[in-house]
């Protein structure tokens, strides 16, 4: 059976709230029916706009997701958000190990796969994002990067669990830069992840697992980079705070 296909809109610390609200209106009008049943559809608001969110998107066929999340449930941690909050709050989905908190935060491998374990445990689904530096892939490194990114991110996970994480794969060289890998490079990085995967937790979860790819997805290329067999779908920024980039990139599903 082929994979679903699964595109993510990380809003980042954009939007103010009436901003938000609308965004959120629009993409939830233009994912009818048709159009949910050929891809599973996220948006992740920052974190004081979840609430207004969740209730415009009530009822539609966009689900929530947070950007970040702590990996306790709950503690004397000044300015975190625990993973059940943001159950509680509506969200289904949480991005974690995205570039910008690795490299700009100084998250790393260990770090993420407690927030990883964390999330889980709190019954949400994570995107677990991961990426070469433009140094490390001109040094032909990108998939010595990627196989330490998922052994650390992983680590610890059963198979089962697996089923409960999508991988986003961001070279960090494309994110926010309008330098989109190419089809061919994608599909590299993604069939690369996937051997990986198939390595650690089996070649059924690895079938079955979804890996998107994130790094200046816009209208005008996301259908090149969708008809790669291992892509699976999409983590959005830029294109995803306007309303009909976002729905234009979902549509290249139909
Ligand atoms: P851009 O689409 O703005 O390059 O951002 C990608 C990204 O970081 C999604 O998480």
């Amino acid at each position: 059976m082929p994979r679903a296909k699964f595109i993510a809109g990380n809003w980042k610390m954009y939007t103010t709230l009436e901003q938000a609200r609308q965004l959120a209106q629009r993409v939830a009008q233009g994912v009818d029916s048709v159009l949910a049943q050929k891809v599973r559809v996220a948006v992740c608001p920052p974190f004081p706009w979840l609430l207004p969110v969740a209730e415009v998107l009530r009822g539609s066929a966009v689900a929530l997701g947070a950007q970040d999340c702590h990996y306790e449930r709950e503690g004397a941690y000044t300015g975190q958000v625990s993973p059940y909050m943001l159950r509680e709050a509506g969200c289904q989905y949480v991005i974690i190990g995205h570039s910008e908190r690795r490299h700009g935060l100084g998250e790393s491998d260990e770090f993420l796969n407690k927030k990883l374990h964390g999330a889980l445990r709190a019954g949400l689904h994570v995107i677990f994002c991961i990426g070469e530096l433009l140094t490390e892939r001109e040094a032909n490194q990108t998939e010595q990067v990627l196989q330490r990114q998922l052994l650390g991110g992983l680590a610890g996970l059963t198979a089962e669990q697996l089923q409960q994480v999508t991988i986003a794969y961001e070279p960090v060289w494309a994110i926010g830069t309008g330098r989109v890998a190419t089809e061919e490079q994608a599909e590299h990085a993604h069939a690369f992840v996937r051997r990986t995967i198939a390595e650690l937790f089996g070649s059924n979860a690895a079938e079955n697992v979804l890996i998107q790819y994130g790094g200046s997805v816009k209208p005008e290329n996301a259908a090149g980079l969708l008809k790669q067999p291992d892509v699976d779908g999409c983590l959005v920024g830029g294109a995803s705070l306007n309303a009909e980039a976002f729905l234009a990139i979902l549509r290249t599903c139909l």
